[in-house]
């Protein structure tokens, strides 16, 4: 057993981290100020062949696994959570079903595209009445001679802005029970009938786009199938194990920057003569700030190296989401409560970290789902 990271996850993470601390640092303000990401990031991304980075190296990616995409997430959400998200959405929500389950004339097509950025991915499962019961789920795909006729709304869908493809999870079967019905439709954005709303304003994340997407009388090929007919619940379920494992990392990473935040603070800020990082009060929640963020990453860690190994990592993946998304709203609320009132003002990013954190409990899973899937586990 080895904790340290290989030659090659070490040259990655510096990698993300240059990029990060040059290219992110001095924007993740006004991403959440203005609520988009700079272009110029998105450009400086397809460089570094971050968009492509688990995508096949056959297929113009960098050919890397769920172990090398967590070390770049976590690097990349330290600094700029809108930017991480938007990153892993692209890569474990689009690019890895696709590569895992789709044709190969999808896979030709589509993911050459996805390696360099040139189309951005999005995943459509979520709709008003079908949340945490995604299985619920009524948007309709009727076959209609070659073709699918696609109706229905989705909501809150990661990167429906910016995003030029979407896999879409559509009602086939009426017949069938909830899940038995579904099946995985690959819909680029500027098929006839797709409608973009207009993006959310949210609490965190802000640059990062979120918006509605409908379908009216969407026709696309029935070739546009991944996975089989009436499979697409297994699909979107085995998906959503490798993108927890992505907003876990992305946890890690915003827990990581509330606790360098707090430590620096605790160290400048003076009160009863002396730095109040000299206060046992203050040194306790430093102490259990660190102790849950490499707890934290080694959940993370295990799920992604599980994944790697093309092992089931449904149970590990919850684990390490729920544990780390509550890791990295602990910590914003100590690096919010060791600012005081500073912490409660834009001066300070601990303000901006504490709204990022909040989210990483409530997408691809609330932590509520979590213990679902984690008890199932258990008990199976
Ligand atoms: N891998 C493969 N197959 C799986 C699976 C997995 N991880 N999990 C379940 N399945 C299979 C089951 O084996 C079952 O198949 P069989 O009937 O053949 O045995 C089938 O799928 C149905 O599974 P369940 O009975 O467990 O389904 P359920 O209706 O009870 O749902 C649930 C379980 C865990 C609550 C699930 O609905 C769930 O995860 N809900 C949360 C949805 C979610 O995370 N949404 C986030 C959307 S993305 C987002 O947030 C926005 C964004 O863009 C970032």
């Amino acid at each position: 057993m080895d904790f340290e990271l290989n030659e090659e996850l070490t040259l990655v993470r510096d990698m993300a981290r240059d990029f990060a601390e040059n290219e992110l640092a001095a924007r993740a303000t006004k991403h959440d100020r203005q609520s988009f990401i700079d272009k110029e990031v998105f450009a400086k991304m397809t460089e570094l062949g971050l968009w492509g980075l688990t995508i096949p190296e056959k297929y113009g990616g960098a050919g890397m696994g769920n172990l090398a995409l967590s070390v770049v997430l976590e690097e990349l959400n330290r600094v700029c959570a809108s930017t991480g998200v938007t990153l892993s959405v692209h890569n474990s929500l689009l690019g890895a079903p696709i590569n895992k389950f789709a044709s190969e004339a999808i896979k030709k097509e589509w993911l050459p595209r996805l390696a360099t950025g040139e189309v951005i991915g999005a995943y459509c499962l979520t709709e008003p009445n079908a949340g945490s019961d995604a299985a619920s789920l009524r948007t309709s795909a009727r076959v209609d001679g070659d073709d699918f006729v696609i109706d229905g709304t989705k909501i809150w869908v990661t990167n429906g802005g910016t995003c030029g493809v979407m896999l879409v999870y559509a009602r086939t079967d009426n017949d069938a029970s909830k899940a038995k019905g579904i099946s995985a439709i690959l819909v680029p954005k500027n098929t006839k009938g797709v409608k973009v709303g207009a993006p959310e304003k949210k609490c965190g994340i802000r640059g990062s786009s979120t918006t509605e997407v409908l379908f009216d009388n969407v026709r696309v090929p029935k070739s546009n199938l991944v996975g089989e007919l009436n499979g697409g619940f297994k699909v979107a379920m085995d998906t959503l194990d490798g993108g927890r494992i992505g907003i876990a990392s992305q946890s890690v990473g915003i827990a990581r920057a509330c606790l360098e935040a707090a430590t620096k603070y605790s160290k400048e800020r003076e009160q009863f003569g002396t730095p109040i990082s000299n206060f046992q009060a203050i040194q306790w929640k430093l102490a259990d700030m660190s102790t849950r963020i490499e707890a934290s990453r080694l959940l993370v860690m295990k799920a992604a190296w599980l994944r790697d190994k093309q092992e089931r990592c449904t149970q590990e993946s919850a684990q390490a989401k729920m544990f780390a998304s509550q890791t990295a709203n602990f910590c914003a609320d100590e690096a919010l409560q060791i600012h005081g009132g500073a912490g409660y003002t834009d001066h300070f990013i601990v303000e901006r970290l504490f709204r990022d954190a909040r989210i990483t409990e409530i997408y691809e899973g609330a932590t509520d789902v979590q213990r679902i899937v984690i008890a199932r586990g258990v008990l199976a």
